[in-house]
Parts: C-alpha cells; sequence; structure tokens
C-alpha cells in the first residue's frame, strides 16, 4: 500500500516559530510512516513544483531560528484559477494527500480556497500579528512581542537621559492593536494608540503627556500601532504643541526576526504535532486554533464565522496604570 504523503508550506509574512512547527510536523509525521514533502516559497512555489523530500535531519536545529527554511510569499498567482489549477496538479503529480499551511489569514483563505478544489488542507496559525479571529494565538506573536519590548526599552535608556523629551514608537501588526496594546503595557506607555480605538489627539496624547507631567514625569512613551499610521504627524504634533523634544521610531521587521521565545517554541511543536494527528486521524480541512487555552481544531467552513474582540479591559487598564 502507498504509503500516505503530507506537503508543508509556509506562507504569507514569516514568524518566529515556522521552523519549529515544520520540525515538529516533519519528525512527527515520518515516525508515522507519513512521506513528508517542504514546498519552498510558499503557494508560489507549490504552482511552480518547487518541492523538495524532508527527512528527519532537513530539520535539525532549526528550532531556534527565526524566519523558515522553507521560505515564503506572498503569492498573487494563487489568488487566480489558473495559479490554482496549476497547484492542484502539482499535488496530484506528487501524490499529495494533504497540505498543510503555516500561514496568517491570507494564507488560510488561500487554504479553504484549495480544499474547495479538492486538495485537503490543514492550517497553523502563524503571523506575529495575532490577528487570526478564530484562535486565541498564532505563532510568532510572542516573540514580536518580546522583541519590541526589548528594543523599546532600549529606547526609553536613552529617554531617560534627556529631560523633557518624547519617544514615539510604531510597532508591527497590520490593522490589529494586539501587539501595540501588550508592548505599550509592557514598557509603561504613557499613551497606546490602537486602530481598533478611536482617539483625540488632543485628548489623548497631548492630555496625557501634560497630565503625567504634572505628575513629575519628564520623559514620554507613545506606542502607536501600523494599523493607526502617521507617527511622523503625531510626533511633531507633540513638539509643537507641548514645547517638549519629539522623536518617531518605526520599529519594522526587527520584530520578525531572531529566535522564537520558548512559548513559541513549545506552541508550534504543539500545533504541528496537533496536525499531523488531525490528518493520521481521518480530519482533514481544519484549523488548528487555540481556544480557552487548549489546542484544537475547526472547520475551514466554519473559522470565518467567528469574531475576535479587541481586549478593552486591558486597554482600559492600561490607562490607569501609565500616569
Ligand atoms: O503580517 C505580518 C506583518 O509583519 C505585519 O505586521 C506587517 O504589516 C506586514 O507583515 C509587513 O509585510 P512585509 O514583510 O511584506 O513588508
Amino acid at each position: 500500500m502507498k504509503s500516505k504523503t503530507i506537503a508543508i508550506l509556509t506562507s504569507g509574512g514569516d514568524a518566529p516559530g515556522m521552523n519549529a512547527v515544520i520540525r515538529a510536523i516533519t519528525r512527527v509525521a515520518i515516525i508515522k510512516g507519513i512521506k513528508v514533502l517542504g514546498v519552498l516559497r510558499g503557494y508560489e512555489g507549490l504552482i511552480n513544483g518547487d518541492i523538495i523530500d524532508m527527512n528527519l535531519r532537513t530539520v535539525s536545529n532549526i528550532i531556534n531560528h527565526g524566519g523558515t527554511i522553507l521560505y515564503t510569499t506572498r503569492s498573487e498567482k494563487f489568488k487566480t484559477k489558473a495559479g490554482i489549477d496549476k497547484a492542484f496538479n502539482v499535488c496530484k503529480a506528487h501524490g499529495v494527500d494533504c497540505l498543510i499551511v503555516i500561514g496568517g489569514d491570507g494564507s488560510l483563505k488561500g487554504a479553504k480556497c484549495f480544499a474547495e478544489f479538492g486538495i485537503p488542507c490543514i492550517v497553523i496559525p502563524a503571523t506575529i500579528d495575532n490577528d487570526i479571529n478564530c484562535s486565541e494565538y498564532t505563532i510568532g506573536y510572542d516573540t514580536a512581542m518580546n522583541n519590541a519590548m526589548q528594543m523599546i526599552d532600549k529606547i526609553k535608556d536613552t529617554a531617560r537621559s534627556n529631560d523633557d523629551r518624547c519617544n514615539v514608537v510604531e510597532v508591527m501588526g497590520r490593522n490589529c492593536g494586539n501587539i501595540a496594546l501588550n508592548t505599550g503595557i509592557a514598557v509603561g506607555a504613557t499613551a497606546i494608540l490602537v486602530p481598533e480605538i478611536k482617539f483625540d489627539i488632543d485628548k489623548d496624547v497631548i492630555q496625557r503627556i501634560k497630565f503625567t507631567q504634572k505628575m513629575g514625569k519628564k520623559h514620554f512613551l507613545i506606542v502607536v500601532a501600523e494599523g493607526v499610521k502617521n507617527i511622523e504627524y503625531i510626533s511633531e504634533y507633540i513638539k509643537s504643541n507641548l514645547k517638549i523634544e519629539s522623536r518617531s521610531t518605526v520599529l519594522g521587521h526587527v520584530q520578525r526576526g531572531g529566535s522564537p521565545t520558548l512559548k513559541d517554541r513549545v506552541m508550534a511543536t504543539k500545533m504541528g504535532y496537533f496536525a499531523v494527528e488531525l490528518f493520521d486521524n481521518y480530519f482533514n480541512n481544519q484549523v488548528v486554533i487555540l481556544k480557552d487555552h487548549k489546542i484544537s481544531s475547526l472547520s475551514l467552513n466554519d473559522y470565518a464565522s467567528i469574531k475576535k474582540e479587541f481586549d478593552l479591559k486591558l486597554y482600559n487598564m492600561s490607562l490607569d496604570v501609565s500616569i
């Protein structure tokens, strides 16, 4: 009897911990007698038939590395019928019984569409943004937040050495304020601006700085989510309205690199393991999720109906502690 075959790909923005998922899937599957293929460069590589054999040693010494050994792309071709047809034929030619997709929201949508074409898919949520509604956690989020926190701590060292200075720092997260909110709390930001909450620059930034000035503060930190945009404008506004120095910094891709945290390595291993178990037990077309702190899965047909609320309680708490 032909052994079962799975193919793994990483897609969208790379996230620290993706390698740990690749490692877990490859090893667990091989131990179970399943053949493992690695697709290079995401859906784009699938269309082009960019496929390698994976073995136990292909994934040695990668658990501690950020990025993805399989490389990643954001594929426009995979959004077309012609692209999907090609990818379908590649899967058939390689005898792929299930495609395991490691990626964010766009990758999830791609997998749902591909599954409808007849290739069974399992998705593992991995993006630093933690913006996949159906899962409480996405791989890479913890590492990105820790990276951002450490870098802002460094900015704070210089801020503390200069009286009456404000630093406005933009963190990643696309349209989601989760990284900004948690990082902002962890670094003691004077104000945290996120796309989920409408803000008034006079009331929520200028007045807050003035208030904390009265409480004796001499350096101020504003953490802004990428989705808010305009950090230059915010910084200039502070400068001209408060007559203090203000500097803006976009942290950018440094947040996405580096060695994954313990949490991301363990979560990646658990989710990868779970995905292989799903496949081995004939549960395909699923997205692996974290729900109520437990790993489970959800049908690719159902994931879109779930909404994740922004943590307003945490946001309100942040306002009370950063004075
Ligand atoms: O989705 C992850 C992410 O890092 C977002 O936070 C950011 O908006 C985007 O990807 C950046 O994309 P790219 O690496 O293509 O510039």
